[in-house]
């Protein structure tokens, strides 16, 4: 090794060792002779101090030594004088009185600061990304996955699961998204499809008679991105056989609380895990992974809607639609520019407007509800519709008639929004918790179809597989998610394990019988060889690895994430290839997109 000794691992039962450092100039300064750097390699950063009296070779070296050449420093390990310990830095007690230095390597300057956490555009962070991995808050949030990760692994090997690999030339699986398919250069005109999860194969690994299997599992899902999704992701994909929704939630909050204890000790949450039903979720927060660390619950106001002559309240409700709202404290005083922000916000989202009343003095209708639903609605009803709102002076309250779909996303969007106006979202706080009591499936408007809410592979409640074939929509799915702070970390199901009931399922998604076969032959199949009851879970790694990193996004906890657009900055990646290539893949280009490239 260059060197005898790693940065960060300095401490007082050094002083008096003579040792060799190597890494980056992380920062210099100079101070009369003296040149006082500090030298990071991965555990950390020390301070390394020059003196011309002690440090052999040109002096003109050091002065040339520059932020993040690559240096190796010989050098006796000494207490720092009194007063100029750094307290913020765990090598702060001590330095390094160099005695010899050579640059290993130089470095031109860097597009953006590396010991400074100042933000960046994102798109240089992207493709300079080893220069951003440098960052010491960056390189610990690879720390912190690692460690995330190895803690799982110890965790479910205590628990007797086996990790097994799948593969990841595949056939399409139905988790909702594209797939990203590869050309076969062997099998002309077939293709593969990249997983978007390993969903099937590790229900056969069940009928396999593995028992308990998972994987660290990478996925690939051709869909629109946002903070919380990539393209390319990793899943801990688990599977369990003779299990049921209990053995699985217990498996995984006994973890999240390990990971927790591991992770982030300074954190608080509950325990147990609080369970939430999937209406009850959507109806007091608008969505099925609600942020729950704050209250700003939805209120339906149908019913005094209803009594009011406000047309767009009437037009709503007869369509079949609801009207409701939430109550934010404090925003009464709302100038007409915010006000109409919010509004933005609101048809931004897909709503025909937003209803909003500043509530300045709750006791005085006249002039102490600001708002145009003020003319259009009687004194009882005002009464009843700040008493369901438990509505008080200098409450903002904001309320959507629209269709259920689009009032609860608006109103979720608003009171996210809200909430982080507010600063009510503490970021110490892991509020975690499983939704439960999801229906099967979904009607799919456009297409005019059941889609699964899940995936297709989900277990009906067994006392509904009657009303598969007469009344789908009441068919309650063994479905179960773990949320926490606002993001969904984890989705899993009992699975249905007789070949039967799977067609059924299929058939009810709409597939013929020969798309059924062709697409899932094999695993129909494969089920019909005593399958056992089995369930399983997959966690998102990477958003697990932000939440507990304190991130806002997913591409922090990346090594080589992409951009929005799905690309890879630093490997100009999807890039267009040679015709040569294409030729022995059978492939060939449609017109416009050769003249494009
Ligand atoms: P699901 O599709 O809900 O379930 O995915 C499970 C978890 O994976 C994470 N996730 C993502 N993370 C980053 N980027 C993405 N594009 C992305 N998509 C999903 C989320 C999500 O909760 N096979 C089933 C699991 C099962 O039934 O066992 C599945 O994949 O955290």
């Amino acid at each position: 090794m260059l060197k005898s000794h790693s940065c960060g691992d300095l401490s007082n039962a050094h002083i008096g060792s003579q040792v060799t450092l190597a890494g980056w100039i992380h920062r210099r300064r100079d101070h009369g002779g003296l040149a006082f750097i500090d030298l990071r390699d991965s555990t950390g950063i020390v301070q390394v101090v020059f003196d011309p009296q002690h440090t052999r070779g040109p002096e003109e070296l050091t002065h040339s030594l520059r932020n993040e050449y690559v240096v190796q420093v010989v050098g006796d390990v000494v207490a720092r004088p009194a007063g100029t310990e750094n307290p913020k830095i765990p090598t702060g007690a001590i330095e390094v009185s160099v005695t010899k230095v050579e640059v290993l390597n130089d470095c031109p300057t860097p597009p953006f600061y590396i010991n400074e956490d100042v933000e960046v555009d994102e798109n240089l962070t992207l493709k300079y990304r080893y220069l951003y991995l440098r960052r010491p808050s960056v390189h610990s949030n690879m720390v912190l996955r690692h460690r995330m990760v190895k803690g799982i692994r110890d965790f479910l090997d205590r628990e007797r699961f086996l990790e097994i690999e799948t593969p990841i030339l595949i056939k399409s699986t139905p988790e909702g998204a594209r797939d990203y398919l590869v050309p076969s250069r062997v099998n002309p005109g077939k293709f593969y499809a990249l997983p978007q999860s390993p969903q099937q194969l590790k229900q056969i690994l069940m009928v396999a008679g593995m028992e308990r299997y998972f994987q660290i599992a990478r996925c690939f899902r051709d869909e629109d991105l946002r903070a919380d999704r990539q393209p390319e992701f990793t899943q801990l994909d688990l599977e369990m056989s003779f299990a049921d929704e209990e053995d699985i939630l217990d498996l995984i909050e006994r973890m999240m609380v390990e990971l927790m204890s591991v992770l982030r000790p300074d954190a608080k949450f509950s325990q147990p895990f609080p369970r939430l039903h999937y209406a009850d979720a959507m109806s007091m927060y608008g969505t099925d992974k609600p942020d729950l660390r704050y209250g700003l619950t939805i209120s339906d106001i149908g019913d005094i809607a209803g009594q009011t002559s406000f047309g767009i309240f009437h037009s709503a409700l007869e369509s079949g639609g609801v009207v409701r709202g939430i109550c934010v404290p404090g925003c009464a005083g709302y100038s007409k520019h915010q006000l109409s922000d919010l509004i933005n916000r609101a048809t931004a989202a897909g709503a025909r407007g937003l209803v909003t009343l500043s509530v300045v003095d709750a006791d005085n209708f006249e002039d102490g509800i600001k708002s145009v639903l003020a003319k259009h609605v009687g004194f009882d009803q005002m009464r009843s519709l700040l008493a369901r709102f438990e509505a008080q002076d200098g409450d903002l309250i904001l309320i959507v008639a629209d269709t259920e779909q689009t009032t609860c996303k608006v109103l979720d969007i608003l009171r996210r929004e809200m909430a982080g106006r507010l600063h009510m979202a503490d970021s110490n706080i892991f509020s975690y918790a499983f939704v439960l009591g999801f229906p099967l499936l979904d009607w799919n408007h456009e297409a005019k179809r059941w889609d699964s809410m899940h995936h297709p592979f989900t277990a009906p409640r067994a006392d509904d597989v009657t009303l598969l074939d007469s009344d789908p929509a009441r068919v309650r799915g063994r479905h179960y998610d773990l949320v926490c702070n606002g993001h969904e970390l984890g989705s899993g199901s009992v699975r249905i394990h007789q070949r039967q009931l799977q067609q059924t399922v299929f058939s009810l998604l709409g597939y013929s019988d020969s798309a059924i076969e062709e697409r899932f032959g094999y695993f129909l199949q494969a089920i019909e060889y005593g399958a056992p009851p089995h369930a399983g879970i997959a966690l998102g790694i990477d958003r697990m690895a932000m939440l507990f990193g304190g991130q806002e996004s997913i591409r922090e906890v990346i090594a080589f994430p992409k951009n929005q657009n799905a690309v890879d900055l630093m490997l100009d990646s999807p890039s267009a290839v040679d015709s040569a290539q294409l030729d022995e893949l059978n492939l060939s280009l449609k017109r416009q997109l050769i003249d494009r490239t």
